[in-house]
């Protein structure tokens, strides 16, 4: 089988937490998968930084400097074919995808997102909006949710779900961390699904196909 080559995708401000469990993955062999470049919409983020301080390649491409969501998608598709990319990873990248590299792409793209999708989730729900709508609505159990990325905002079907308590004592903060912890568990875990071909989408199901080491 060929390497699986990953971009990952990271906004302007991204802090690169999910990027970097991505990375760690994949240099330890616990993901065989290589992690080809990262692009970013801004030169300077801290998920930047950290990338070329790890020597690994980066992109920058201003979604704001192009025209339409079409020139912008089609820069992001030269990228990806420099590298070979397999699979792009978005974490952290708040936009919605031009559909060019959905549709070049599909079920090729896979986001994270820090609530059991389809609860607090979709537009203006990122960041300390999502941990905040979780604790004023009173729920029990939050926790993160791994998707394909189809043309909206959270709705492409669900890889994996990791689920945490949410305490009486917790603060935005407190289950924020909480549920990341768990994000770092559970994108390298659907990115190794997909690298062994074990996800089959059927419909909006993700099946998960048995794995062939197991005889
Ligand atoms: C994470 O909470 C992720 O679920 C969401 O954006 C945040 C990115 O954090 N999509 P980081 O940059 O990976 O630390």
């Amino acid at each position: 089988m060929s390497q699986t080559n990953i971009a990952v995708l990271v906004s302007g401000h991204g802090r690169g937490s999910n990027m970097q469990a991505i990375i760690d993955a994949c240099s330890c062999g616990a993901v065989n998968a290589n992690v080809s470049v990262i692009i970013g919409t801004k030169e300077d983020s801290p998920a930047m930084n950290r990338a070329r301080l790890q020597g690994i390649n980066t992109a920058a491409i201003n979604p704001k400097a192009f025209p339409d969501n079409d020139s912008y998608g089609m820069q992001l598709l030269d990228v990806m074919n420099k590298h070979n990319i397999t699979l792009i990873c978005l974490a952290g990248y708040m936009r919605i995808l031009p559909s060019v590299v959905i549709k070049k792409y599909r079920w090729a793209v896979m986001n994270i997102h820090p609530s059991l999708i389809p609860l607090f989730c979709g537009q203006g729900m990122f960041g300390e909006n999502v941990h905040k709508a979780a604790l004023e609505y009173g729920v029990k159990v939050s926790g993160c949710t791994v998707h394909f990325v189809d043309e909206s905002y959270d709705t492409g079907p669900i890889i994996i779900q990791k689920v945490v308590p949410v305490k009486c004592c917790d603060t935005i903060e407190t289950l924020a961390a909480r549920i990341l912890e768990q994000e770092h568990i559970a994108y390298p875990e659907a990115i190794s699904l997909f690298v062994q071909n074990r996800l089959k989408v059927e419909d909006r199901c993700v099946h998960i196909l048995p794995s062939q080491d197991c005889n």
